[in-house]
């Protein structure tokens, strides 16, 4: 995947286990964004393929890929800071009867129905984040670190079998980091399947089940997380830098 002269992946391979946490990790730049944002359908890659169990979703739009599973969260949490956190939700409901003019028109209970589900849902949903009494807030009053919650219960409103997690601790205080870590193994421990872009090098020992390293847009290595962390080439890539050390891995208090 190239922009321009830059290119951001180059010969990128991995495979996401299902069930399991893959946590992906590597130094600013190295292309963990740009490939999320392959795997969930932005971005066309140049060359290359994604699939998903045997099919090739390369041309698939981001939406059809949400049909069929694949959600992802964004680096920086794009809430709607004027709506409420449950309105935030319950606009990432996958198509929402009430979004088609016809069933508005003729089937007004179908519609109150599939509004009152997505409201159990989301609500459901926020408990688990422990969210919930802040479901009639402004989005924009929440915290950086609820936020990031918030962005994690809207990619989970389409039940994603697969969920792509950009940065989901970044700029979360430590307390919550620990209760968003709990709430990603309840997940996969229901059969989830993730990939886990962090910085927070104890937040993806802690999760995940394996690890691949991205460095200048190509698979460095994989393996356990201390068989990758313990890997001279690795720590080259850093440049001696601290292992969660990294400006974007440091955890607002
Ligand atoms: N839309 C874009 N247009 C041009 N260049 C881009 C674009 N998106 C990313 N890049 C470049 O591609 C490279 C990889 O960026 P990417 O955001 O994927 O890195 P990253 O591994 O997510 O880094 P970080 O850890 O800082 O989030 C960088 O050099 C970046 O500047
Ligand atoms: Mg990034």
């Amino acid at each position: 995947m190239a922009f321009g002269g830059l290119v951001a992946l180059d010969g990128v391979s991995l495979a996401l286990a299902p069930g399991r946490i893959t946590g992906i990790i590597g130094p600013n730049g190295a292309g963990k964004s740009t490939l999320f944002s392959v795997l969930a359908g932005t971005l066309r890659p140049d060359s290359g393929r994604v699939r998903l169990g045997a099919d090739d979703i390369t041309s698939l739009s981001v939406h059809r890929r949400a049909r069929r599973g694949v959600a992802r969260t964004f680096q920086l949490a794009r809430e709607l800071d004027s709506l409420t956190v449950l309105e935030n939700l319950l606009l990432a409901t996958p198509d929402h009867p009430g979004e088609r003019l016809w069933p508005l028109v003729f089937a007004r209970g179908r519609v109150r129905r599939a509004e009152r589900d997505a409201t159990d849902r989301a609500m459901g949903l926020l408990e688990r984040a422990r969210l919930q009494r802040l479901a009639n807030s402004p989005a924009g009053a929440l915290s950086g670190g609820q936020k990031k919650l918030l962005e994690l219960c809207r990619a989970l409103m389409a039940d994603p079998d697969i969920v792509l997690l950009d940065e989901p601790a970044a700029g979360v205080n430590p307390v919550l980091v620990e209760s968003l870590g709990q709430f990603i193994l309840d997940l996969r421990d229901e059969g989830k399947t993730f990939a886990l872009v962090e910085h927070n090098m104890d937040l993806i020992a802690a999760l995940s089940d394996h690890v691949v390293v991205l460095a200048q847009g190509a698979t460095l290595a994989e393996g356990s997380f201390a068989a990758v962390t313990g890997d001279a080439r690795v720590r080259a890539a850093y440049l001696g830098a601290e292992f969660g050390d990294t400006e974007s891995g440091d955890v607002a208090a």
